[in-house]
């Protein structure tokens, strides 16, 4: 658990940075697009939209009220961008 932890932690910085368009954060997503892929996990691209919404459940159980529809929305459209990117790897 500890070591997942670790990885979900940096996967969602990654990716959060990723939105923001840091060139470091590519490369860092490009390592784990290709360790995804069919060749090594062979994480097919099916279960991203699972592992988007169980994120955005957990974000709005622990946050609550504080996880407005606005703030929901950005959340989507950052995660998006990197799993879309993950996706074209496969
Ligand atoms: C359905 C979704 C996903 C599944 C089933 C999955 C599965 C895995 C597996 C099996 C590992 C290896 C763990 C180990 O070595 O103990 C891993 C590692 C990792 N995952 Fe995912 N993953 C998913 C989505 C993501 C996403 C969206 C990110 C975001 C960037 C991510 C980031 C990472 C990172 C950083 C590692 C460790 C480094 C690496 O091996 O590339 N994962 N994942």
């Amino acid at each position: 658990m500890d070591k997942q932890k670790v990885i979900l932690r940096g996967g969602i910085t990654t990716l959060i940075l990723f939105s923001k368009g840091m060139e470091i954060s590519k490369i860092n997503l490009k390592k784990v697009a290709i360790s995804h892929s069919r060749e090594k996990f062979d994480i097919s691209p099916r279960l991203y939209p699972y592992w988007k919404n169980s994120l955005l459940a957990t974000i709005k159980a622990t946050e609550g009220d504080k996880l407005t529809s606005d703030l929901e929305q950005k959340w989507e459209k950052c995660l998006d961008h990197g799993l879309k990117f993950l996706k074209s790897f496969y």
